[in-house]
């Protein structure tokens, strides 16, 4: 439903700056906004330009930031890094962008209990380049690391290459400080490992796509640093052969894998050219990056010729090891890589963020391939395979205009996601909804659970001022 937000005059750029410093306000200078108005999404036509952008410094700032937009009925959407890929920082309704860049103090890091605090604006690779000394690790591993910020992982439950094993940020979030959307600060947790006086309201806010809070504080766990760690790369003859190992490599090996990454040859192909790289692909139809990580050496080693004994039974032909940090990396940075060789090659693309039980991903890749055939269209599979999750990445063929592409994208996501739902799975695993895919929440998901999220939504934000046109309709 369109609703209607208050412009942003020069009366509340006036109050703005009062609150944040004149310095930390853009208005009217379209050059500066611009970056403000889109995130990784490669299409355009999600971008929207902000009408104005601050930078607050502390939570009581932010806090007044939204007292005001209650006020005056102004829309807010907070934005980190803006390296996300469903639009969750863009400002659907335009308004006000609220940037979390200045906030990016490391508050505490408290060795005992394993726990580090910090504010959302810390890129997230900074974390371990602090900890590692010690013996200790964060084991969130998204692959915009270099770039991405710890506040827009936790606002969307970023997930990664290592959650086969780790799981999700959210399992390392036990802290939060979160101004609401009314502009109250709200402490939640700490640096308790159990706690369950009242409902979960980290979890909540965890994935909640900057709807509902804006992170001023973030309290992680931290693990002891793994002291070995294997990068296997094996090579199959096809999409088909590498996926069905999946599910045998946790299930007979009797291991879980720290990441089992997976690459189809044109997305290899894409992030090799993309780097000015190479690595043995020419006869892989498809290749599986798999981690091994441990206390001990010789732990590490078990579990990694475990693995690659059964790579080599179900189908591969060739399986390289990866034993020094040199090489590891090399090979990590073509699988991050990907989805930026893909965006830098066309903007017409759409990368998918499907996920299905683990064991129903060969039927997932099955369907896919039946789709490329049916629609005589590209689509690219990277992603994580190891926990169901697979970035499907269709392509426009080249022969179509601008409007047939269009139309064809739409059906080519609605058989995808179709297949999708019933393997069970959801449209997003680790992206997040946005305002990409807003739409298509609407029609897969069960109406009791979108209007649960309304009435969430409604009880936090009566006023509908944060990050609007996200996730649902609010109706
Ligand atoms: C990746 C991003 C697209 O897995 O999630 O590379
Ligand atoms: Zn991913």
């Amino acid at each position: 439903m369109a609703r209607t937000y208050a412009p942003i005059t020069a009366e509340i750029v006036a109050e703005l700056r009062a609150i944040v410093g004149d310095k930390y306000v853009i208005f009217g200078d379209d050059e500066r906004l611009e970056p403000f108005s889109h995130d990784e999404v490669a299409d355009p036509a999600y971008a929207t330009m902000p009408e104005c952008v601050v930078r607050p410094e502390t939570a009581e700032q932010i806090a007044a930031v939204m007292k005001l937009a209650n006020a005056r009925g102004f829309a807010v959407t907070p934005r980190g890094a803006g390296s996300g890929l469903s639009g969750g920082a863009v400002p659907a309704f335009k308004g006000v962008v609220l940037a979390t860049d200045r906030l990016n103090r490391v508050i505490d890091y408290d060795r005992d209990n394993m726990t580090i605090t910090l504010e959302p604006g810390v890129v997230t690779n900074e974390v371990n380049g602090i900890v590692a000394k010690d013996g200790l690790f964060y084991a969130g591993y998204p692959m915009s690391m270099e770039t991405c910020y710890i506040g827009g992982n936790v606002a969307e439950n970023a997930g990664g290459g290592k959650a086969v094993k780790y799981g999700v940020t959210g399992r390392y979030v036990i802290g939060l400080e979160v101004v609401t959307p009314q502009g109250e600060i709200l402490n939640l947790g700490g640096k308790l490992l159990k706690d369950v006086a009242g409902y979960n309201l980290i979890s909540l806010m965890t994935g909640s796509e900057g709807t509902l809070g804006i992170f001023t504080k973030i309290t992680l766990r931290l693990m002891p640093l793994p002291r070995a760690a294997v990068d296997l790369l094996a090579l199959f003859p096809t999409t088909t052969e590498a996926i069905a190992a999946v599910p045998k490599l946790m299930m007979v090996g009797g291991v879980i894998p720290t990441a089992i990454e997976f690459m189809d040859k044109t997305s290899v192909k894409a992030a090799c050219a993309y780097l000015n790289e190479s690595i043995p692909y020419e006869k892989a139809g498809a290749m599986l990056l798999i981690t091994c990580d441990g206390a001990s050496e010789q732990q590490v080693e078990t579990e990694y010729e475990a693995i690659g004994e059964l790579c080599l039974k179900h189908g591969a032909f060739e399986v390289y090891v990866a034993d020094n940090a040199t090489t590891s990396e090399r090979i990590w940075r073509i699988r991050r890589n990907i989805p930026e060789a893909f965006k830098v090659q066309s903007p017409k693309q759409s990368v998918e963020d499907i996920v299905v039980p683990s064991a129903s991903i060969p039927r997932m890749v099955e369907g896919i391939e039946a789709i490329m055939a049916k629609y005589d269209v590209s689509i690219p599979c990277y992603g994580h395979a190891g926990d169901g999750n697979l970035h499907a990445t269709p392509v426009a063929n080249p022969k179509w205009s601008d409007a047939e592409w269009k139309a064809k994208l739409k059906e080519i996501l609605a058989e995808i996601y179709v297949l999708t739902r019933a393997l069970g799975g959801s449209i997003s695993g680790e992206h997040g909804i946005g305002h990409k895919r807003r739409a298509v929440m609407e029609r897969y998901y069960d109406p009791v659970f979108l209007e649960a999220m309304r009435a969430i939504k409604k009880a936090l934000d009566p006023n509908l001022v944060l990050n609007p046109g996200k996730i649902f309709d609010v109706g």
